[in-house]
């Protein structure tokens, strides 16, 4: 395969972090938490992403970096049995059931972001905020429009190639766009009426918690970290082999943590403030920010600015979704870059209108991509650690770079037992649950 290198050597691993941070943070991440009553699902989704995505995300790097193959090629040659091959494929599946949903929310930023510029979100009450999100997302106008914007402004970034794509755009924009988080955050906190949102993240209630968001909060920490279906394999083939990867997934696992709970941050205490149900689902984000915005010195500027800034936050992890697909077309079947890429755009344009006209189609595919494909997937990728790569070839890839991997006994034991383990028991309780 002709690899497009990154440029530079962080350029691999800004990447990865800009795939991590996106919709997932400041989207999903609070209405998630919101509908699973805060503070306790904090708690566990931060043991999680420790203990299980953590793992796993570096397992994907290594997998990736050792072949220097996207994910179906990887396993190939790592593991001459078919069956490991179908688990990449399934992560070429799982690619387009999330960018099929995925793009219809980027779509609605976008729209937002319109808004904001033609000032039609200011001075808007709650009442009325609520109701132009529930028209917006039932009009299948708005919604289709939006999603396709969108998914042609990825296609372009894709079929430009790896190193000039992606590269350029995730360095500056996702920093300014955390400030700009933190800068909102400063202002909710202040609003009146702010603790009732601030206690219900920082006091955990645990007789809130069932098995099933336990569930919900491990399906959140695979998508928000972009793992379970090869996007980091695929990516680590581009990382270098003087990069740490352990430290990599540190800062990546920390920089993705503080977006999501700095956007946590900035929703709850205002959608107490404002009256907003904090389990209302996936319109969360969109009818608290508008009202914070308008409380805001220079409100109509930094709604734009946000707006624009999350849509491009959105366009880094889309990206490495269609770069699944298309490595996966390019290495299995030689189709050229730019053919697979518009291959790629065209079939989940076709599943994001559907998704953009039904929103029962559009719930299903979000959680059943998050809470069942990425926890099966994640699974199996991590299985495949000790039953096909072994101790030794992992730590040597681990430790390419000459230092010495000291967690690496956690690292071994996390993935041997505790991951698969509790993917396992978790996956199975809650199916159970669903069908009996
Ligand atoms: N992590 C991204 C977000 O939080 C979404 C994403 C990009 C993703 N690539 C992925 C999720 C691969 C799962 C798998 O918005």
């Amino acid at each position: 395969m002709a690899k497009e290198g990154f440029s530079s050597k962080v350029g691999a691993i800004a990447a990865a972090a800009g795939s991590a941070v996106g919709l997932g943070n400041i989207w999903r991440f609070p209405y998630v938490l919101g509908e699973n009553g805060g503070a306790a699902f904090l708690l566990v989704y931060i043991a999680f992403t420790i203990l299980i995505a953590s793992p796993v995300l570096l397992s994907e790097f290594a997998i990736g970096r050792m072949t220097g193959k996207p994910v179906t090629a990887a396993f190939k040659q790592l593991a001459p049995k078919k069956k490991w091959y179908y688990i990449g494929l399934s992560g070429v599946l799982c690619a387009f059931v999330i960018l099929s949903f995925y793009n219809v929310v980027a779509g609605w930023t976008l729209y937002y972001s319109y808004l904001s510029l033609t000032g039609q979100l200011a001075e808007l009450n709650q009442a009325e905020i609520s109701s132009l999100f529930e028209n917006a997302s039932s009009n299948p106008i708005i919604c289709i429009l939006g999603m396709l914007l969108f998914a042609g402004l990825s296609a372009f970034v894709v079929m430009r190639g790896v190193e000039k794509g992606i590269e350029r755009y995730s360095k500056i924009l996702m920093p300014m766009l955390f400030v700009l988080i933190i800068v909102v955050c400063i202002r909710a906190l202040t609003l009146d009426g702010a603790e009732v949102g601030l206690s219900f993240l920082i006091k955990p209630d645990f007789s809130k918690l069932t098995p099933e968001s336990l569930f919900v909060a491990l399906g959140q920490a695979f998508f928000s970290l972009s793992i379970g279906m090869g996007a980091m394999t695929t990516y680590g083939a581009y990382i270098s082999k003087k990069q740490n990867l352990a430290s990599s997934v540190f800062s990546i696992a920390m920089i993705d943590f503080f977006v999501a709970f700095t956007a946590a941050l900035m929703i709850f205490p205002s959608a107490f403030a404002f009256g907003i149900n904090p389990g209302q689902g996936p319109g969360l984000v969109f009818v608290t920010l508008p009202g914070i915005f308008n409380q805001m010195a220079f409100g109509q500027l930094v709604s734009i600015v946000f707006f624009v800034l999350l849509a491009i936050a959105a366009l880094t992890s889309t990206m490495s979704l269609l770069e699944v697909i298309v490595s996966f077309m390019s290495s299995e079947f030689g189709i050229k870059r730019k053919m697979a890429t518009f291959i790629a755009s065209t079939l989940t344009i076709c599943s994001g209108i559907i998704c953009a006209i039904s929103s029962t189609v559009f719930n299903f595919f979000d959680d059943f991509s998050a809470n069942v494909m990425l926890p099966l997937g994640a699974f199996f990728i991590i299985l495949f650690v000790p039953l096909v790569l072994g101790k030794q070839k992992i730590k040597a890839e681990l430790e390419a770079h000459g230092q010495e991997f000291s967690l690496f006994n956690i690292f071994y034991f996390l993935v041997r037992f505790i991951v698969p383990i509790a993917i396992g028991a978790l996956f199975i309780y809650c199916i159970a649950g669903w069908l009996f």
